[in-house]
């Protein structure tokens, strides 16, 4: 057959092929969804009207099948193994150690690619002459379930191999995840319509793969990297691993951008640290690092002890989530009244730290959540976040098919816990706030402990227990007090609790230090509702002063890039308070900000200039690069954009830069960045 039909059903295969490699693997689209809706829809039209047209691999196949009864068996040809894991850097020396003593190479370094170890559920994906014809899960890794119509689904896995001559047979060995971004859609949709959300992304995948109605599957998008290689035959393979992941790649299969080729223990060691530090980052969940002899000749020299290579190791990260038991459940007041329902734990080590108590948010969630003591339940702690609730082990609550239960639902209360003032929920609002502002003890303190925190004030060493004393003691009530040495001084200090005469003289000292500091830590320290760091910065540079700033009205405010009605709203209703202008008239009194220049005065040379930075550069950090952008006027947002004016590119640079590519955007190295901001000095 050569008709005309065929060749535009080919041709519109190969475009929305194309859109779905642009959009679900490099993450960065080229056509509009209505025109990719429009592609499907006549190449849907099309093999309707001539049925003789379908292909089993055609983009119209990945909408989900008819739902099965249960799922086949498949045997896999090379078992799915495991890996052994190693928790510490003595475990990777460890490891290092019998691969060399394996391979005879006591004295060398070993080549090693490694890559992030994805936190979903392992497949196996068949193609056969290039064209995907089964999927299966691991199972028990000799047997697993036939996910065929499930994986088709799966936008990011190509239904043929980008290759003119494909090997008669190739297994794709990879894991099924699904995005972070993907997660929060699918849990926000399942809350808005009171149906059962996912505790996290993996749980999401898992579910979503193992639908035996694969029209399921389809609304939930799957994501999918590979890692590795299982049966192949008729065609020869590079012989590393990295060599591997790259012909995978250059066939159009999502690699992970993460991965490399590190030399030895040290390699391995600090490779483990820059992943951890790009981890919160990453748009999906990785749970450590994976290891592989990168020769694969060396891997087979190596082989296998009991169901797990001798050439490869995972390196977790510490645990991020872990089971403990809730002993009650407190309501918080925050800095600005809000009042937070916080779990106390039984103390778990997770995320590398111990855990003690574990916001539930606010009383909604806590609802939704139906955490009630005795409970045992699912804390989570990634990266520097609060930790949190993820969810109740609803089979563990403690007679719980009583009909009057142990404890009730948790009820949002009527009066500060604090102050005892009434509490309010405002209409569509989630947080319930007690309404005594500043006269509310547990507010003062919340103020002034994040007037003194390390991004406002930053005055070393008055951390919360000492705030306590001070604003039990009577001795501070607001920020200004501490710059009074009628209240605050080294005897003052001395008399309180765990406070010697060295400490009060230092926090005396840090005090003193903290007089003079730029006026946008010091709009920031104010701790006006819904003006962090960055809407204080822009305050700052536009203001130059804080008369300025005390005068403006909302629209004035509005003038302010990045400042909209709320905001604006709130910092008038701050500003306007009688309590807050003493308070701020008696800082002012003590020296406490420096005045800037306005930004229409200062105008530096980057003004309305937007950056971006990736990858590390040579001799800059990155704070370093932020504050000079910013000193000579210019602004550095996280993602890039149309309105991205500059990419500032440096080693191992992120999809940022292909980003930044395709969007046309300049992209500029740290010279060049240098010579932008010549004359610029450091603020
Ligand atoms: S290689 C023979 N690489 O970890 C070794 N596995 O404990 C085969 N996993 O079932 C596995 N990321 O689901 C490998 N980059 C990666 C991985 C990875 C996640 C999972 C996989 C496997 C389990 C092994």
């Amino acid at each position: 057959m050569g008709s005309e039909e065929e060749r535009r059903a080919r041709e519109l295969r190969a475009l929305i092929d194309e859109a779905n490699y642009r959009y679900y693997v490099l993450d960065a689209p080229t056509i509009p969804d209505s025109e990719y809706d429009r592609l499907l829809r006549e190449l849907q039209d099309l093999e309707s009207a001539h049925p003789e047209l379908v292909t089993p691999d055609s983009p119209t196949q990945r909408i989900g099948a008819a739902p099965l009864k249960d799922f086949a068996q498949v045997a896999h040809a090379l078992p799915m193994l495991s890996l052994n894991n190693a928790f510490s850097e003595a475990e990777v020396a460890a490891f290092d150690r019998r691969v060399r003593e394996g391979l005879g190479r006591e004295d060398e370094q070993i080549e090693y690619a490694v890559e992030p170890k994805f936190d979903g559920l392992a497949v196996a994906l068949h193609y056969r002459d290039g064209c995907f014809v089964q999927g299966a899960t691991r199972g028990d890794g000799y047997t697993g379930e036939d996910v065929t119509a499930n994986l088709r689904t799966v936008k990011a896995i190509p239904m043929r191999l980008q290759d003119p001559n494909p090997p008669a047979w190739l297994e794709v060995r990879g894991e099924v995840l699904m995005l972070r971004r993907d997660f929060d859609r699918l849990n926000e949709a399942a809350r808005a319509r009171d149906e059962k959300t996912f505790a996290n992304p993996r749980n999401a995948a898992a579910g979503s793969l193992r639908q035996l109605d694969s029209r399921i599957t389809a609304r939930r998008r799957l994501s999918f990297f590979a890692y590795g290689v299982g049966r192949v035959e008729g065609g020869a393979l590079p012989d590393t691993h990295a060599g591997v992941m790259d012909w995978l790649a250059a066939r159009r299969l999502p690699v992970s951008e993460a991965r490399r080729q590190v030399r030895g223990v040290d390699g391995l060691m600090g490779y483990f640290h820059d992943l951890g530090e790009k981890r919160a980052g990453l748009p999906y969940d990785i749970d450590g690092a994976v290891y592989k002899v990168n020769r694969l000749a060396d891997q087979d020299i190596l082989g296998f002890v009991a169901r797990a290579p001798r050439f490869a190791i995972a390196h977790k990260y510490p645990a991020q989530e872990e089971l403990t038991l809730v002993e009650a459940i407190d309501v918080q007041v925050g800095r600005t009244g809000t009042l937070t329902p916080v779990a106390r734990l039984a103390p778990v080590f997770v995320g590398g730290v111990t855990v003690t108590n574990a916001t539930l948010h606010n009383e909604d969630e806590a609802r939704r959540k139906d955490v009630r003591v005795g409970d045992t339940v699912i804390v989570r702690r990634a990266g520097d976040v609060i930790p949190e609730v993820v969810g109740v082990v609803m089979e563990r609550r403690p007679m719980k098919d009583l009909v009057t239960p142990l404890y009730p639902p948790f009820r949002m209360r009527d009066t500060c816990p604090e102050c005892g003032a009434p509490v309010v929920r405002l209409e569509g609002e989630a947080a319930a706030r007690c309404t005594n502002g500043l006269a509310c003890p547990a507010q003062r303190k919340q103020a002034i402990i994040h007037f003194a925190s390390r991004r406002a004030m930053d005055i070393d060493g008055l951390g919360d227990k000492l705030v306590d004393q001070l604003v039990d003691k009577g001795l501070v009530a607001t920020p200004a007090d501490l710059y009074d040495p009628a209240k605050v001084n080294k005897a003052a200090l001395a008399g309180l609790e765990r406070m010697a005469d060295k400490s009060a003289e230092n926090l005396v000292q840090a005090i003193e230090a903290s007089r003079g500091r730029p006026l946008a830590r010091f709009i920031f320290a104010l701790g006006i509702r819904h003006v962090g760091e960055q809407t204080a910065k822009d305050l700052a540079r536009y203001f130059g002063g804080m008369a300025g700033f005390m005068a403006a009205d909302e629209d004035a405010l509005m003038a302010v890039p990045d400042v909209g009605p709320v905001v604006a709203a709130s910092i008038r209703a701050f500003l306007s308070e009688a309590h807050n202008q003493t308070v701020i008239q008696a800082l002012d009194n003590a020296g406490a900000w420096t005045d800037g220049e306005a930004a229409a005065r200062l105008a530096g040379p980057l003004e309305g200039k937007t950056f971006v930075l990736t990858g590390t550069l040579p001799t800059l950090t990155r704070d370093e690069a932020k504050a000079r952008i910013e000193a000579a006027g210019g602004k550095v947002t996280a993602s890039v954009s149309r309105k991205t004016d500059f990419v500032v590119a440096g080693a191992e640079p992120g999809s940022k830069l292909k980003k930044a590519r395709e969007l046309d955007v300049r992209v500029l190295d740290q010279d060049e960045l240098m010579e932008l901001l010549k004359g610029v000095s450091e603020s």
